[in-house]
């Protein structure tokens, strides 16, 4: 893939998130429970979240670098997992395997949100749910003005990440019910104002 998508790109993954950013994920990892998957693994910085409710994790991800760098902290991990080398736009298992969904940051990375949001709801079991936290599309007008202007620097800098995703409505849209109602926060600093996230819980009807 590239020097950059290879190693510059991991290391900003892995150190660019503050501690508030940092506590929001863990908040929603920690929901998790039963047999888990997991879209956008990235650098694996949700597995430390994972409580003592999960069975399993497998994890999908499409950057082999990435991988390389996470299988031997989930080897050590004390539930069963696995990491594929996939996209979550087609996702290699059988239909309502899973009792939780997860994705971190990583609608605003995938190439069609509403394939990956399709698949997360064909593989959970009915009554299954999505716990998810994103950076979108900001309601402020002088704010979106501006992260449209810098979406096609952040999709070079980001390996394909658009500050002008509408996540929350991807998710209403893909038939997920929103069981813990869809929060906006900021996370601090000025610059994050281009980043402000949106987390919640979505339910697969059933
Ligand atoms: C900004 S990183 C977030 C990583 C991690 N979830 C976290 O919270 O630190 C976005 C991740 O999505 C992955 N990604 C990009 N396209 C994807 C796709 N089509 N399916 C699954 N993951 C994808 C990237 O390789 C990257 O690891």
């Amino acid at each position: 893939m590239g020097v950059y998508a290879d190693r510059v790109f991991p290391w900003l993954v892995s150190n660019l998130e503050g501690p508030k950013l940092r506590a929001l994920v863990g908040r929603v990892v920690a929901g998790a429970h039963g047999d888990v998957v997991e879209v956008g693994f990235g650098m694996g910085k949700t597995l430390s979240y994972y409580g003592a409710a999960v069975r399993s994790l497998r994890v999908v991800e499409p950057s082999a670098a990435m991988n390389a760098r996470t299988a031997p902290m989930l080897a050590a991990a004390p539930f069963a997992t696995s990491v594929l080398e996939a996209r979550g736009e087609a996702l290699p298992f059988a239909d309502g395997t899973f009792d939780t969904a997860v994705c971190t940051l990583t609608l605003c990375s995938v190439d069609d949100p509403a394939a990956v949001l399709a698949e997360l709801r064909r593989v959970l079991k009915p009554g299954g749910t999505l716990h998810f936290i994103e950076h979108v599309l900001s309601d402020e007008p002088g704010v979106a003005r501006r992260q449209r202007l810098l979406d096609p620097l952040q999709r070079r800098l980001g390996c394909g990440c658009r500050l002008t995703r509408d996540s929350a409505a991807h998710i209403r849209a893909a038939g997920f019910e929103l069981a813990a109602r869809e929060r906006k926060v900021g996370t601090g600093l000025p610059v994050f104002r281009l980043f402000p996230i949106v987390l919640g819980v979505g339910r697969k009807p059933g």
